[in-house]
């Protein structure tokens, strides 16, 4: 498996604390089944500012120390990137990075708004040949309340990752049911660790596709995995035009309206 997003790195953000702890995450991704992951250390999230030529030497690094240890784990360079309006001439000027020098761009939005300024920051991404992946939209307070501006976002261009320990409930009830709802909506184009840590957010991507497995079915999980497969590649994704499926107290209450 592929995993578009972690934090792998030790030391540059709040994932692993050291290079005993990243090789212990790096262990645990292999017995999951990770062959390959991006490390995505936070960038301009207010805490943790990681430059891309510093995340590189850092990934150049690591990856020596996993190849001493013998763990066959494949990491790339990525970043994750927090909404800020200067974000495009930053990309474009190499402050920067994309996910693996890829057209693939990972976006995080502040967990209570949808800034202003994101709206035209997807479509000047998309304008300029790159594709604006929003991590983990399951977990924004305006998201969950209004699940139809992530699909405003989606119809621009945007596409979506869904956290593997959403679809688990390690977040709550609520956000595993819209997750599940998003992936059934077509608005879930990747699943991803998004691990900090060995605990309790380690990497559950097995399990997390087997629950798309047992709900939504193979060919749910097999194009979640080829969109992964499609990042790290540089190869263009094609994404099905989402529907929102409303819930199911919604379509019953509908019903008994009509
Ligand atoms: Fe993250």
């Amino acid at each position: 498996m592929i995993d578009i997003h972690s934090h792998i790195l030790p030391g540059l953000d709040d994932g692993a604390y050291d290079l005993d702890e990243a090789l212990l995450m790096a262990r645990q991704a292999v017995s999951c089944g990770i062959h390959t992951l991006i490390a995505t250390p936070h960038h301009m999230n207010g805490r943790f500012y990681n430059s891309c030529v510093q995340i590189v030497q850092y990934v150049k690094t690591f990856q020596d120390q996993l190849d001493d240890y013998n763990i066959p784990l494949r990491v790339i360079a990525g970043q994750e990137i927090r909404i800020y309006p200067q974000l495009l001439e930053e990309l474009s000027s190499g402050v920067l990075s994309s996910l693996g020098n890829s057209r693939y761009v990972l976006l995080e939005l502040p967990p209570d708004r949808i800034p202003t300024v994101t709206e035209k920051i997807v479509k000047d991404l998309i304008q300029s040949n790159r594709v604006p992946i929003i991590a983990h939209p399951e977990r924004n307070r305006e998201i969950i309340e209004s699940p139809e501006k992530l699909l405003k976002l989606v119809d621009h261009g945007a596409l979506s990752q869904i956290t593997a320990h959403s679809l688990l409930g390690s977040y709550g009830k609520t956000i595993m049911q819209l997750s599940l709802r998003m992936c059934r909506s077509g608005l879930a184009h990747f699943i991803a660790s998004d691990a900090h840590d060995t605990a309790k957010s380690g990497f559950a991507l097995d399990k997390a596709y087997g629950v798309i497995q047992a709900k939504l079915g193979e060919g749910a999980v097999r194009s979640l995995q080829h969109n992964a497969w499609c990042v790290i590649q540089d190869v263009a994704i094609t994404a099905e035009h989402p529907v929102w499926v409303k819930p199911k107290w919604f379509r019953v209450w509908k019903a008994y309206k009509i």
